[in-house]
């Protein structure tokens, strides 16, 4: 049993990326090798595993193993491997390009990307279910949290608001925005930040509040990239959004006020943290990371 070691934030979220990438390794190995599994593994690293490093920071400040942080950490970044893969297929965003790399449509096929996003999701509870992640009690409440953030209530919600909202003719209200984004980025991105507590059977009030305000700021920073950003650095297609019809912040603020909106959500989410003293600097520095991001 090892407790989570303090780290530097640019270190933690190296951690976040080994931690994913060795755990995954454990739970697919590589032979026999597939298609589906070589597809899974190709989706699942190579991010920032920002979602990740969320679970493993939540989890060091309320205690928790490692192990079990581990299992919820990769939990996530399967999920969200799962919801790019589906994002990025021609009947949804279109995109030929991810983390610098072609989709997993480009590089296998249509059928291949539905199939090993299908298996990422299950493979998801599968780990949060399992019996290392701890009591039964534990392993409930992040199944059922996760499973509310990433459906209709959460991110396929919010993303189907997301394709709806392109053919809408009238400017979206900052409501409407909202709604889109807090379903398909911000639960689970507050599902991660929540992690830790939820594991612990902790108040996981003061890590709701700044998963939420994290969240918003996440996409506003997502969406901020896709106009100011530089393509190579992003890894992925810019210049969309607007051709698109995207109900983006930057569509209702314009890039000054989406930017203004963006650093008071940080300073809401860094003000929740301060419960937890010098503790919460890593989840801190995240938070402005999240928003000078250049990927
Ligand atoms: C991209 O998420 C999709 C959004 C929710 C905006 P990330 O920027 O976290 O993607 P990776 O995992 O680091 O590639
Ligand atoms: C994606 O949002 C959100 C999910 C995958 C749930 P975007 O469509 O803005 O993400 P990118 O820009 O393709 O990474
Ligand atoms: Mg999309
Ligand atoms: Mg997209
Ligand atoms: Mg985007």
């Amino acid at each position: 049993m090892h407790e989570i070691e303090f780290l530097p934030f640019d270190k933690a979220l190296l951690r976040a990326q080994t931690v994913v990438s060795k755990c995954l390794h454990a739970m697919i190995p590589d032979t026999p090798d597939t298609k589906l599994l070589a597809a899974m593994r190709y989706a699942v690293v190579g991010g920032k595993a920002l979602r990740a490093f969320l679970v493993l920071e939540s989890a060091r400040l309320h205690g928790n193993q490692i192990g079990p942080a581990s299992m919820a950490a990769l939990s996530i970044e399967c999920l969200h491997a799962y919801s790019l893969i589906h994002d990025d297929l021609p009947c949804m965003d279109d995109d030929d390009l991810r983390r610098g790399q072609p989709t997993v449509h480009k590089k296998w096929d249509e059928a291949t990307a539905v199939l090993a996003g299908d298996a990422l999701q299950t493979l998801a509870f599968e780990l949060l279910s399992h019996t290392d992640i701890g009591p039964a009690d534990a392993s409930r409440r992040l199944v059922y949290g996760l499973a509310t953030a990433a459906g209709r209530k959460g991110m396929v919600g919010g993303q189907m608001l997301d394709i709806e909202a392109e053919s809408k003719t009238r400017g979206h209200t900052l409501t409407e925005i909202e709604a889109v984004q807090n379903g398909k980025t911000g639960a689970l991105i507050r599902w991660s930040a929540m992690a830790g507590a939820e594991l612990a059977g902790d108040d996981t009030r003061a890590l709701l509040t700044y998963g939420d305000a994290l969240g918003l700021a996440f996409q506003i920073a997502d969406d901020v990239l896709d106009v100011e950003g530089d393509a190579a650095a992003v890894g992925k297609a810019v210049g969309k959004d607007a051709d698109a019809g995207k109900a983006t912040f930057v569509s209702l603020l314009g890039l000054d006020g989406a930017k203004r909106r963006a650093d008071s959500l940080i300073q809401e989410a860094c003000d929740a943290l301060d419960i937890y003293g010098d503790a919460a600097a890593t989840l801190k520095d995240a938070a402005r990371f999240v928003v000078n991001r250049t990927h």
